[in-house]
């Protein structure tokens, strides 16, 4: 297990909406944050997360819980495993057990080489600005691209100088291994002895992770002549996968959130200059053709994408690629082409950034559309040409997981193409069949299979819930559980306030009130009867705040003049408690309001609406005395069940047990004599 002081840690540090906000788009409303619940279907809605309470609850399906509990449920992890996660994000060190030394070291490994890479960003920098070469040659060449201090700034370019081996040689010098230079792809080892720095005399685009730390470069050559590669980039290693990075992530994904959408775009230069003009939800693919997971890895922030390629033919094919990939990722795809030799960085620096946003807006097309008018132009009225457009559509459509949207496209196709819808759903279907043969036509139908078991599996447990409630229901004809519920809600929620109870004589005569805290009232009742809960849920939180409780109250009586005032024990310190269903009654209680449903109860004036509180006076020694008589009707009931087979001793010590369960249901009725 994780050790106490480390699972403290990671709860203080993990806010809530940043940990939802990796999975879930939540927008602000008033104090609290809203979302269609992902844990059911809806339109509109009903998850709620307070970042005040550190709660989330959907008041749709009921699930409710805490930031832990959230990752458990939404990613399907243990309780240790969602701690390691959120520990992750915050940085926090897990020292859950001890690592294998093979562990241990592919762990330091990974870190001394983000340690190398992060010092390699700091050295390009520096000679990007410090230096006469950098500020000549690299510097010179970004303004003349037409960036300013900030985006250089923001993104951390840089300049590596190009002397051979200057930044390997320093780098050595200043105690870095030449094992984690090499391994990062920053130096190259000559066979001959001595370094080569793989990036000399390029400028430097640092390569952020999600969480923002430098895990690769890219550089661009300034030089013109075709021999040099435009770009190098480093290699594939323990801490940079290519296949899963997309460029400017790190700075794009609140805007993305935000504005729920991410504009993707070829190059390192597209994303600077659409930043910089002030378009900030966009990434680049760099060069690499799109991979599922660098969709999956945007899917986490909005689910449309909106790609802008170069409106040349390498372009126009690129992004043909793209949409497929997406549409089978389940995400929606728009596409907006530059005019004719432009991209996005030579456009947003020749616009204003309001025309560069109308242009996307103005320009932006759903894939059917883009790929009927760029199909239509090259195929005019020819039949043949005409009949292999709607194939190669088809062939998009076909790839779609979701049933609606696809049939949606079906519709949008045959009204584009002027074809039957009939028609183009058969066709549709027949790919579909076809596609489950192929390994692309594995990966859907597993896509769709797991959707489908999903359902089944909602759907089961569904009825054996509604099984169970019935069952429950039925063996119920004492709900202590009800009770049990009353009081602990009376505990957590009120346990610190005070109420006045009303005694009286043995005449029946009023006498003054005595002033008493909840949670005592409660404990010492129940203790003086020797009462335990049955529920496990109830008895686990009642047991542990009695825990709570009493060293508190130890705290106070041994507290010194001047020493720090004790803390009650308060309902916030259960919100993090590791059991799930003690964490989803505690938010349950603390997001539902049973102030009316109590007063109902409680109140003689249907008429007036008093709070809980404003009825602790009766509800507290109420909830108390009913539960109580209800345990003791239960253990007589259960002991005169047992007297029946027993001999005349056991009998005899039945009978004084269920005398003395009756001499304390006459106190408790004569205590509590008014009020039932
Ligand atoms: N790319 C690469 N290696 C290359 C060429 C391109 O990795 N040899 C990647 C880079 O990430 C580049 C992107 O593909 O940013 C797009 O390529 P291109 O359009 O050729 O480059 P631009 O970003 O337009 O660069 P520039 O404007 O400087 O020509
Ligand atoms: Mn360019």
């Amino acid at each position: 297990m994780i050790d106490r002081a480390t699972i403290d840690k990671i709860y203080s540090s993990a806010d809530i909406v940043e940990v939802i906000s990796d999975f879930v788009t939540l927008k602000k409303k008033g104090v609290n944050y809203q979302a269609c619940c992902p844990f059911h279907n809806e339109k509109t809605p009903s998850f709620v997360v307070s970042p005040s309470k550190g709660v989330f609850k959907c008041f749709g399906c009921g699930k409710g819980g805490n930031a832990i509990t959230f990752v458990m449920e939404h990613e399907g992890v243990s309780y240790v495993d969602a701690l390691k996660y959120v520990a992750k994000k915050y940085g926090i060190e897990v020292q859950e057990r001890e690592l294998s030394e093979e562990e241990k070291r592919e762990n330091d490994d990974r870190e001394s080489m983000m340690v190398v890479t992060s010092y390699a960003n700091d050295y390009f920098k520096k000679s990007l600005r410090e230096t006469e070469e950098g500020r000549n040659i690299g510097m010179s060449y970004f303004r003349e691209r037409g960036f300013g201090d900030a985006i250089i700034d923001k993104f951390g370019l840089g300049y590596c100088p190009a002397a051979g081996s200057a930044f390997s040689d320093m780098a050595v010098r200043e105690g870095y291994k030449e094992d984690f230079l090499v391994r990062t792809g920053l130096t190259i080892k000559r066979e001959s002895g001595g370094y080569y720095d793989r990036f000399a005399g390029r400028v430097m685009f640092p390569v952020h992770s999600l969480s923002g730390r430098v895990i690769a470069f890219g550089g661009r050559t300034l030089r013109t002549d075709k021999k040099t590669a435009k770009y190098l980039n480093s290699p594939e290693s323990e801490i940079y996968h290519k296949s899963n990075t997309l460029y400017g992530i790190y700075f794009a994904k609140k805007a993305i959130t935000q504005q729920n959408f991410c504009i993707l775009v070829e190059g390192y230069f597209d994303v600077l200059s659409m930043v910089q003009s002030g378009v900030e939800n966009v990434v680049a693919s760099s060069g690499t053709s799109l991979t599922s997971e660098q969709i999956r890895l945007i899917s986490r922030f909005t689910k449309n994408i909106t790609v802008i390629y170069d409106g040349d033919a390498a372009g126009i094919k690129a992004s043909i690629r793209g949409i497929d990939m997406i549409l089978k990722e389940g995400l929606n795809v728009r596409v907006v082409l530059m005019p004719e030799g432009e991209d996005p960085d030579s456009f947003a620096q020749s616009h204003s950034s309001e025309e560069l946003s109308d242009y996307i807006r103005e320009n932006e097309v759903d894939f059917i559309s883009f790929k009927t008018n760029l199909l239509l132009s090259e195929v005019k009225n020819d039949p043949i040409g005409r009949a292999a457009m709607i194939t190669d559509i088809v062939g998009s459509i076909a790839v779609i997981p979701d049933e609606i949207v696809r049939s949606q496209y079906i519709r949008e196709c045959s009204r584009l193409t002027d074809s039957d819808e009939q028609m183009i759903a058969r066709e549709v279907m027949r790919r579909r069949v076809d596609m489950l043969e192929g390994s692309a036509g594995r990966e859907v139908l597993q896509n769709m299979e797991r959707k489908e078991s999903y359902k089944r599996r909602k759907q089961q447990e569904e009825e054996e819930q509604s099984l169970l409630a019935e069952r429950i229901k039925e063996s119920m004809p004492s709900p202590t559980d009800e009770l049990e519920r009353e009081l602990v809600v009376y505990l957590l929620k009120y346990g610190n306030k005070d109420f006045y109870f009303q005694q009286h004589d043995a005449q029946g005569h009023n006498m003054e009130p005595v002033e008493l805290n909840v949670a005592q009232t409660i404990i010492e009742e129940l203790e003086i009867d020797n009462i335990e809960f049955r529920n496990t849920v109830y008895k686990s939180i009642y047991d542990e705040y009695v825990k709570m409780y009493k060293m508190r109250e130890e705290l106070v009586a041994s507290a010194k003049e001047g020493d720090e005032p004790v803390e009650r024990v308060s309902i916030n310190e259960f919100i993090n408690n590791p059991v799930p269903a003690v964490c989803d009654f505690v938010v349950d209680i603390l997001t539902k309001d049973d102030a009316y449903r109590a007063s109902k109860i409680w109140s003689k004036f249907d008429d007036v609406v008093l709070t809980e509180e404003d009825n602790l006076n009766v509800a507290v020694p109420k909830a108390i005395a009913v539960y109580k008589l209800r345990v003791i009707g239960e253990i007589t009931r259960s002991l005169l069940e047992e007297i029946k087979g027993a001999d005349e001793d056991t009998a005899m010590e039945i009978l004084h047990k269920i005398k003395a369960l009756d001499d304390s249901r006459k106190i408790i009725c004569e205590k509590y004599s008014r009020i039932l």
